[in-house]
């Protein structure tokens, strides 16, 4: 019903993810004809009834101001009741200018410069940017892998929280860049320890829909996190490939912390919403889902495919199970050469752009990221380079 095959030409929308002057700008001297497996932006139209609904608008042709009519809360009341089994409450939702903003308003409304914000290393690097430039401080607490699997270090987390107080602790749900879901129990524990210590948890869950391999749960099941402590920013972006659209919202219970964060947003003029951005949220969660089920097992088996070839390639590495997104976080501590040595290689030689794992704020420096939310055919092209210029 979906082709996921067929290949999308992407570099005449300059889009970041295969534009030539920019993939140089990044990453040296990349030749013309290079494969971008990169940036966290899937090679895939986003869903027919999305497109359509947008050439309405585009044909109605009228673009003036809009603002938060009901469908939007409608639309995503009943996405996070169909697909989380969580009930939201429209006065909880606020509309906001993309997840990576959002972090940013957040440290705004919650820190005073000297403050620090927890975050679980490695992590998505713009969490560390949106704290330090506001003059806050990073506290990583690193993730520990045990059988090739990310796991909290509890011990340390609560020694952090208690010897430096951080007011938010940036969580990332599921992770990126590993894919990890994190279960209801280890949700409970870190939203605990936020309780005991006075820290406020912020939890990033727009890897929610790309769930490959086990179970995802939301903050907002009220039996798993603390309601009036927690802050949700989602979107459909990474779900719909919609991120152009630079338009998400924040999930709030408590009224307080709504009210603390909406009157930042209101001193930086976030209010009324881009129009493709509302009506982006709305066509997707409401018409998106069949388009969705299929993209997940499209993703499944590039997954299955990747690391079956990066295990008969590669023996040398060794790539996390991608529990969700279309992201593979792949471990290659044992290769002759650095992450970064090796992504500058194939970026230069095979024409194949990856990403090094150090840009994750800490504890990233021996992975590489490598995105497969593309056509097959890209990943077996990528492959075949690869192996031809290791
Ligand atoms: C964890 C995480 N949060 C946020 C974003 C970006 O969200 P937005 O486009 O809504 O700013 C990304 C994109 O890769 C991400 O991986």
């Amino acid at each position: 019903m979906f082709d996921f095959d067929k290949i999308v030409e992407r570099k005449s929308d300059k889009c970041r993810k295969w534009d030539h002057a920019y993939v140089c700008s990044r990453f040296g001297n990349v030749a013309e004809g290079f494969i971008p497996l990169w940036i966290a932006d899937m090679d895939f139209t986003s869903p027919p009834a999305v497109i359509d609904g947008f050439k309405r608008i585009v044909e109605h042709g009228t673009f003036g101001y809009t603002w938060c009519f009901d469908d939007f809360y409608d639309a995503v009341i009943a996405f996070q009741r169909e697909r989380h089994q969580v009930e939201v409450e429209k006065a909880w939702i606020t509309l906001t200018y993309g997840t990576v903003s959002t972090l940013h308003y957040t440290v705004q409304a919650f820190c005073k410069p000297g403050d620090c914000v927890m975050m679980n290393t490695p992590v998505y690097d713009p969490f560390a940017m949106a704290a330090q430039r506001q003059g806050v401080q990073v506290l990583a607490n690193p993730l520990r892998v045990e059988a090739n699997r990310y796991q909290l270090d509890f011990n340390l987390v609560e020694a952090q929280l208690k010897a430096h107080r951080p007011k938010l602790w940036f969580f990332c749900s599921p992770h990126n860049p590993s894919g990890r879901i994190w279960c209801a129990d280890e949700i409970r524990q870190v939203s605990d320890l936020c309780k005991r210590y006075g820290t406020v948890l912020v939890v990033d869950e727009v890897h929610a829909e790309h769930i490959l391999d086990g179970n995802f749960v939301s903050c907002l099941a009220s039996d798993c996190a603390a309601q009036d402590n927690v802050i949700v920013l989602t979107s459909p972006n990474k779900a719909f490939n919609l991120g152009g659209l630079k338009t998400s919202f924040t999930i709030i219970p408590d009224a307080a912390l709504r009210q603390r964060f909406r009157h930042q947003l209101e001193k930086n003029s976030i209010t009324s919403p881009n129009i493709f951005g509302v009506w982006g949220i709305i066509l997707a969660y409401q018409h998106g889902l069949p388009w969705l089920d299929a993209l997940r097992s499209y993703l499944r088996s590039n997954a299955h495919y990747l690391a079956d070839a990066l295990q008969t390639h590669f023996p040398a590495w060794k790539m996390m199970n991608p529990e969700s997104s279309y992201l593979a976080w792949v471990d290659v501590s044992a290769d002759e050469r650095s992450a970064t040595e090796l992504t500058q290689h194939f970026a230069q030689q095979a024409g194949v752009v990856i990403e090094d794992g150090s840009h994750y704020v800490q504890n990233g420096e021996n992975y590489l990221r490598i995105n497969f939310g593309t056509q097959r055919y890209w990943l077996e092209e990528s492959i075949h380079r690869m192996r031809q210029h290791y």
